[in-house]
């Protein structure tokens, strides 16, 4: 579903955030308008500030953290978010992320995204149509192939799936440094749309040669592990925020971790993965206000690196 011009509903969002128990200066730039960055493949434009799904939305059956999980995913939908990741790798998630896609009301405009898990041809196309009846949805937005596994042969059907408008767009992931290699020449010599990889303020490998790659060929680029699955926070939340945030309307540590990914000029979007509404609210936080400048990210790299 495209995002031509994306509307908050700023006061459901308000009273997302009161109900939080969230001051929402604490989280949003006052009156700032979402910032979405174009898809390059189609000019379609997305959300900076998107939602994973590893872990977080694996809950099974369970009545009370599914309702729990459905509270998260409002949250992110009424702060302007759109682009959900996940995978048949996670469990139950896309499941869970189905289950809560039917109770949101109204129906959210979403970005599906998934990923194809599996070898061989015939096991790959069970997988996605699999898929796609858990979140009950018609067709996916965008198909990653999940950790370059058996991906030869998964391109072939995603092609054949894009071409037949079974699927928007395709992409191919990996996460911190693994088979970085193979992504590089995947990107330099395949028709793919999207790459998602590892990137925040302490691994920063991807600067090397995944963004600019990214850039040069015209790719959408998703970030996964913005916090380091968490451990940004072990490591830095006891420490004071340094004042110098405000400048770019970073209010918390999640905002600070998630505008240096997403000021990158080459990311898409970042998709962080949370199991509490508070957290996703000070998430989306990011998705508003200014962003840090090439001279303030280099200040961020060296205050973190020195606490
Ligand atoms: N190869 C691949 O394709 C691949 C690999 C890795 C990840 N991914 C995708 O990327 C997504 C993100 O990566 P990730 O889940 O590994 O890790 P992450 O998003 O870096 O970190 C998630 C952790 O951060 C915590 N958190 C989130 N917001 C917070 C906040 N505001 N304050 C304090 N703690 C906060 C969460 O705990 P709470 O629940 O308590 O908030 C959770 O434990 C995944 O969910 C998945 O969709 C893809």
């Amino acid at each position: 579903m495209s995002h031509p011009t994306l509307t908050l509903d700023r006061r459901a969002f308000l009273a997302a955030l009161a109900a939080a128990g969230v001051a929402p200066r604490a989280v949003l730039a006052a009156g700032s308008p979402a910032i979405l960055r174009p898809i390059p493949a189609s000019g379609e434009r997305l959300p900076v500030i998107g939602m994973g799904s590893w872990i977080t939305f694996d809950v099974g059956a369970d009545a009370h953290r599914r309702k729990s999980r459905l509270d998260v995913l409002r949250a992110f939908f009424e702060a302007g978010g759109a682009a959900i990741d996940s995978s048949p790798m996670y469990g139950s998630s896309e499941a869970v992320i189905g289950w809560c896609l039917a109770r949101v009301e109204p129906a959210p405009k979403s970005f599906a995204a998934t990923k194809v898990w599996t070898r061989g041809d015939w096991m790959g196309r069970q997988q996605m149509r699999h898929s796609a009846a858990l979140w009950g949805v018609p067709r996916f937005d965008l198909m990653q192939i999940h950790n370059l596994l058996d991906w030869e042969v998964h391109l072939e059907t995603l092609l054949e799936m894009k071409a037949a408008g079974r699927i928007r767009y395709i992409g191919v992931t990996t996460s911190h440094g693994r088979r970085h290699e193979e992504l590089a020449r995947i990107m330099e010599t395949q028709p793919i749309d999207f790459v998602q990889f590892t990137y925040n303020v302490l691994d920063r490998e991807a600067e090397a040669r995944l963004l600019p790659l990214a850039a040069e060929r015209g790719l959408a680029v998703m970030i996964n592990r913005p916090f380091r699955r968490g451990a940004l926070f072990d490591r830095f939340e006891r420490q004071p925020l340094p004042a110098w945030a405000r400048d770019f309307d970073a209010a918390n540590w999640a905002q600070f971790f998630l505008k240096f990914i997403v000021s990158h000029p080459a990311v898409t979007c970042a998709i962080p993965a949370t199991s509490r509404v508070d957290h996703m609210l000070e998430n989306m936080g990011a998705l508003y206000g200014r962003l840090p400048d090439p001279e303030t990210r280099a200040r961020m790299v060296r205050h973190v690196e020195a606490l």
